[in-house]
């Protein structure tokens, strides 16, 4: 249809991708092969099947076990290059991926392996596609800030191809109170700060990222709008919420995506974007969403541009790279 062409066509930054949740499950059986791994599914189809997840943690036990078959440079290279090909058709032109150092680094992978694959796929598309890339550090918030503060210490010989760092994973039970130190240290070498808060866990999570942690930005932020002093807060403060539709619905956080909030983000002055988070296990990339929701809430080409534009006010990249883009 029209829509679906002019939502292809609007060029549109992503802001909200873990790379892990971008291993499509074809990818999965070849990487188990090369790698001499047993995966615990018959095939493509058996994979999918058990892609069906009544909340976060469902989700996070099934994804962390598929990252299990990325070892080496090559396969995290592999793993990054299939997701900008797929962004690149979708129309990102600049796109901030997240990754989970820990996920890898807990199974004896060398953090060296896992960032310089994700490197070296960075460099190819922006040769093949014209793409900029970032990445986001994220911290798994099930594992203690002490971990965190390991990590970082890991990464000190690349932070000046790092970002921003995040905070992923389980959220209710570890709220970001629980790292501040470990944030505060990361603003302190120079990178920026987004925390995954309101997905699951309540508008107070939501409060101490923006008053304990001094987030740039916020991932997902759903149950934000429980709370009207804090959508004032947000839309006043220009925070920009990087919403996953998709995401939300396979997760359980909306019962049915006519019923997803994003226009009423929007209406409400919060600087909301579009999002995938793993499309590879919520069914679909940012194109995806972007048409799924559209269709769903009964979005017009005004929302639609509005939704691309905050994606790129709302990006790490300097005041000036986003100012061609506007
Ligand atoms: N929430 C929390 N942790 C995650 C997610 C998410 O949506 N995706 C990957 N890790
Ligand atoms: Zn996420």
């Amino acid at each position: 249809t029209d829509l679906d062409s002019f939502i292809s066509g609007l060029p549109k930054a992503e802001l909200h991708l873990h790379i892990e949740g971008s291993l499509e499950p074809e990818l999965m059986f070849s990487l188990a092969e090369r790698n001499g791994l047993a995966i615990p599914y018959a095939t493509v189809e058996e994979v999918r099947a058990a892609y069906a997840f009544s909340n976060l943690q469902d989700f996070l036990d099934i994804y962390y076990a598929g990252a299990a078959v990325l070892c080496t440079r090559q396969d995290f290279h592999d793993l990054a290059a299939a997701y900008f090909a797929r962004a690149a058709a979708d129309g990102v032109i600049h796109a901030e991926i997240m990754f989970d150092p820990q996920t890898h680094t807990d199974r004896g992978i060398a953090f060296a392996e896992v960032i310089e694959g994700l490197l070296s796929a960075m460099a190819d598309a922006r040769a093949k596609f014209g793409m900029t890339t970032e990445l986001i550090l994220c911290f798994l918030r099930h594992l203690s800030e002490e971990a965190a503060f390991a990590t970082l210490a890991e990464a000190e010989p690349w932070l000046d191809r790092i970002t921003a760092v995040g905070l992923d994973s389980s959220e209710v039970g570890h709220p970001p109170a629980k790292f501040a130190g470990v944030f505060a240290a990361a603003r302190q070498k120079g990178l920026k700060i987004t925390l995954h808060a309101g997905e699951e866990g309540p508008p107070a999570y939501v409060y101490e990222a923006l008053d304990l942690i001094g987030a740039d930005r916020i991932d997902h932020g759903n149950r934000a709008m429980e709370d009207p002093g804090l959508v004032q807060r947000l839309s006043s403060e220009e925070v920009t919420l990087t919403v996953c539709p998709l995401s939300n619905l396979k997760l359980c956080v909306v019962d049915d995506l006519a019923n997803h909030p994003i226009d009423r983000m929007l209406e409400a002055g919060l600087k909301a974007t579009l999002n995938s988070d793993d499309p590879a296990y919520f069914g679909g990339y940012v194109g995806d969403n972007y048409r799924a929701v559209a269709r769903a809430r009964g979005l017009g080409r005004e929302h639609l541009v509005m939704l691309a534009r905050n994606s790129f006010t709302g990006s790490f990249l300097p005041p000036e790279q986003i100012a061609v883009h506007l």
